[in-house]
């Protein structure tokens, strides 16, 4: 008995002493994760989800120039919203030997085994904008404050349709982003803690029934996607009845919900659009703002998001603690991920200007 505890005891010191090592940074080569000399002038990869949104481009073209100004080289690809794509993207990254990694997730949970490998060779990982989920090996997170963005949009609503002066009932239908994006339920559950109270006194009218976040969801923010549902719930339970506003998480389903209103007739005097929230910013959201038609949008400046991730990875591989503000809210089913979150700023009609022109985010001539 006693001969088996002490055998127990050695493993368990040899364990200990391995996992002393493992957290002095050595690895299995006897590199050690302070010998870091070589990362100015390294190259950090950087992980987007895809280029079909605007604001995607922005990001990494913004992060490209944060980290070049740091002196350091960079690798930016895009996965194109395909989660088997930017997980062999990752690996191909890992492989060519980058000092850090910034990555912006396509499918939350598809990350793991590639972010093994990455923490293996001791590269320190960022996730960008959508924290990834379910493991230990990822360092930080740049990103909003995403509840905050779903409670602009919800808090709008209620505004303009002047639900706290006791108007209404009015209709309301409800659009959720990817369900494989984290940030997701962060946007819907801010946007229903607001939305709910009145759902509860019936000012608010979900006409299609479909209030839950599993019914809502647009796989990978896909505008024709939302497009679709948009018609469908139009078709099967609006009859004469109108829509009166539409919770829209991101410009691209916006712009998709405002095609199958125009079809349905939307937009003139008799039957005008509905209020429809977006976020991003995006250009032809913000034209669309201007025009009168998508009502209002979440902007969220790309530039400073760009320099707290490219300070963050510059930061770890300096040996120097990066800024966090939130070491609670993003717990990622593993750890919670020290976090960064940036404010959001609602845009309309009457602070365009303000917000995105006077900031630089946009050249007046853009907006045109
Ligand atoms: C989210 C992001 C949003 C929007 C959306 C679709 O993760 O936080 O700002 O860009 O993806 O791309």
């Amino acid at each position: 008995m006693r001969t088996r505890r002490s055998a127990l005891a050695l493993m368990a010191g040899a364990a200990s002493l391995a996992l002393t090592l493992s957290a002095c940074g050595q690895n299995s080569k006897g590199g050690s994760k302070e010998d870091k000399g070589s990362a100015k002038g390294g190259t950090i990869g950087i992980a987007m989800p895809t280029k079909s949104s605007e604001r995607w481009i922005a990001d990494g073209n913004n992060v490209v120039k944060n980290l070049k100004a740091k002196g350091y080289k960079t690798k930016l690809v895009y996965g194109e919203d395909d989660p088997d794509q930017q997980v062999s993207q990752i690996e191909n990254l890992i492989t060519q030997g980058v000092k850090g990694l910034i990555v912006a997730a396509i499918d939350n949970k598809s990350l793991n085994n590639v972010l093994q490998q990455a923490a293996d060779a001791k590269i320190p990982v960022i996730a960008y904008d959508r924290l990834i989920l379910g493991t230990k090996n990822v360092d930080y997170y740049a990103s909003f404050d995403n509840t905050k963005v779903g409670e602009l949009q919800a808090s709008y609503i209620v505004d303009k349709l002047g639900l706290k002066d006791g108007k209404g009932p009015f209709n309301i239908e409800l659009f959720a982003g990817s369900n494989d994006d984290n940030n997701t339920k962060y946007f819907f559950n801010g946007a229903m803690s607001v939305l709910q109270p009145y759902i509860d006194k019936k000012k608010l009218v979900v006409k299609s029934g479909q209030t839950k976040l599993t019914q809502v969801t647009t796989l990978r923010w896909d505008g024709a996607t939302a497009q679709k549902r948009m018609e469908d719930i139009l078709t099967s339970t609006y009859g004469s009845a109108k829509v009166d506003a539409v919770l829209s998480p991101y410009d691209g389903i916006s712009i998709g919900v405002l095609a199958a209103l125009k079809s349905d007739g939307y937009g003139s005097s008799s039957k005008p659009l509905p209020v429809i929230t977006g976020q991003d910013a995006e250009l032809a959201s913000v034209k669309s703002i201007i025009a009168g038609q998508q009502t209002q949008t979440v902007y969220k400046d790309t530039r400073k998001l760009a320099d707290v991730a490219s300070s963050m990875v510059d930061d770890v591989l300096n040996g120097k603690k990066p800024e966090v503000n939130d070491t609670k809210t993003y717990d990622n089913g593993t750890k919670v991920v020290p976090a960064m979150l940036l404010q959001p700023v609602s845009v309309d009609k009457t602070n365009y200007t303000k917000e995105l022109v006077d900031t630089g985010y946009y050249k007046a001539s853009e907006l045109q």
